[in-house]
């Protein structure tokens, strides 16, 4: 297993180009088996979680190809014959959930493997489940598998509210109702840009799904959807995590490409209290580190709310602020894997049932850090790149799941970070 080593206290200056969304890109994917024939999917980030979700799509007999140096995969659904997700490959990803919705649309019956446990505490699927019974769907449990069959083939739709608000259950319902005999109406459904972005490519392949972006999505089914060109949108997450590190690291200025700001809802307004230096183009974001950075509280809500996959890096970013702050995550209360290893690395930060209190600011030190998630391994990161001396990150397997060349992105704009392979 590989991991880093990080020799600390080097600014970040240069330009940094921001990869296609991950989360984005997975409901695309996933949708292309509605369509009648190949769907091109553009803008596609290279990832180990993208890697593993062809390999879930290529089981159902679907063609997956990846041209990687233009970032582009090509699905095409037409020799579907295996509507089932193994546990072997769902395990690994959770988001191969959206399976279920996929093959509902696209065959009326789907066999897909329950996700279970993960790293930091319990992730349901209630609420898919739910939704899908309420599209029409009839729902079993065997072996650990969830059955779920359209009557006559083909699902009639329905409605659902959902509570709490959730991305996967409204991309899997989403996905269960476009090729729906009937009309569909999913209330609290999620409004992050993934949503929205699944919504508006599905519209451009022959969908009818009108307030996308709204808490009521409206869903008229169609009978097919065309092949042609679904377009992804640039990792918002990856973009808040450089827009952190780049504040956080003295003497930085970064200039992050291919991005979208409006795709960051509030964080951007929650990022300008740190007083940093910020330019915001059409395309590019600008951030030149303060030189005193000032304690900011956050909590995590759905969007356009602070997104729970940027707490850890705020917390990071907190133990160099002066003063006192506090991180709550309301989305997932569990998801604090981080603190004792930053506490290995000199930080002054406790955790209170859902929240971390973080005393600013501490002199990091290096040390050897594990982490069990992709957030928070790409904390003790940006943790490694202010502490003094050496850090070295084990696991980091979590980073290729979701971070694209993380470390050769943060070489070319001057830190050190060395990969290992053990
Ligand atoms: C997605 C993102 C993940 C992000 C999360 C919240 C992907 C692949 N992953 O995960 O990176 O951290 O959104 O922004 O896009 N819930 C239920 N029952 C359900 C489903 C969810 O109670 O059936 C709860 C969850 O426990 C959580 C909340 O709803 O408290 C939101 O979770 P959800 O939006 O579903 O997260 P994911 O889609 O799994």
């Amino acid at each position: 297993m590989d991991n880093f080593l990080i020799e600390g206290g080097k600014s970040l200056r240069g330009t940094m180009a921001i990869s296609g969304s991950k989360n984005a890109a997975l409901p695309l994917m996933a949708a292309a088996l509605l369509a009648d024939g190949p769907v091109t999917i553009t803008n596609v980030p290279l990832l180990n979680d993208i890697f593993t979700f062809n390999k879930v799509i290529g089981e159902t007999g679907s063609q997956v190809l990846f041209d990687q140096y233009k970032r582009e995969l090509a699905i095409d659904p037409t020799q579907m014959n295996n509507h089932v997700a193994p546990y072997d490959l769902v395990r690994k990803m959770r988001a191969s959930f959206y399976m279920t919705g996929a093959l509902l649309g696209a065959a009326g019956d789907a066999r897909v493997s329950l996700p279970g446990g993960c790293a930091w505490g319990p992730r349901p699927v209630n609420l898919h489940l739910e939704g899908m019974r309420a599209l029409g769907a009839k729902i079993e449990m065997d072996g650990g598998y969830v059955i779920a069959k359209a009557p006559n083939g083909r699902l009639p739709g329905g409605a659902f509210t959902m509570n709490p608000s959730s991305v996967g259950a409204t991309v899997n319902l989403v996905l269960a109702a476009v090729r729906a005999n009937g009309k569909s109406v999913i209330r609290n459904a999620a409004m992050e840009p993934d949503v929205v972005n699944l919504c508006d490519n599905l519209n451009t392949l022959g969908a009818r799904i009108s307030g996308a972006g709204t808490p009521v999505l409206t869903i008229d089914g169609v009978d097919s959807i065309k092949s042609g060109t679904m377009n992804n949108i640039p990792d918002r997450i990856e973009t808040g995590t450089f827009m952190i590190a780049a504040a956080m690291v003295p003497g930085s200025d970064v200039t992050l490409t291919n991005t979208l700001e409006s795709d960051l809802g509030s964080f951007t307004d929650t990022f300008r209290k740190l007083h940093v230096g910020l330019d915001i183009g059409d395309s590019t974001i600008r951030i030149r580190s303060a030189d005193r950075v000032p304690p900011v509280s956050i909590e995590t809500a759905i969007y356009p709310g602070f997104p729970t996959d940027l707490q850890a890096q705020w917390a990071t970013m907190m133990t160099q602020a002066h003063g006192k702050s506090t991180v709550t995550d309301h989305i997932y209360p569990d998801r604090f894997s981080y603190v004792p290893e930053l506490v290995r690395l000199g930080a002054d930060i406790e955790r209170r049932e859902n929240t971390v209190i973080v005393r600013g600011r501490s002199e990091l030190r290096g040390a050897s850090v594990m982490s069990t998630d992709l957030r928070a391994s790409v904390s003790l990161v940006m943790a490694g790149l202010v502490a003094r001396d050496e850090t070295e990150v084990l696991r980091i397997y979590h980073l290729d799941r979701g971070y694209e060349k993380l470390e050769d992105k943060l070489n070319a704009v001057g830190a050190a970070i060395h990969r290992v392979s053990g």
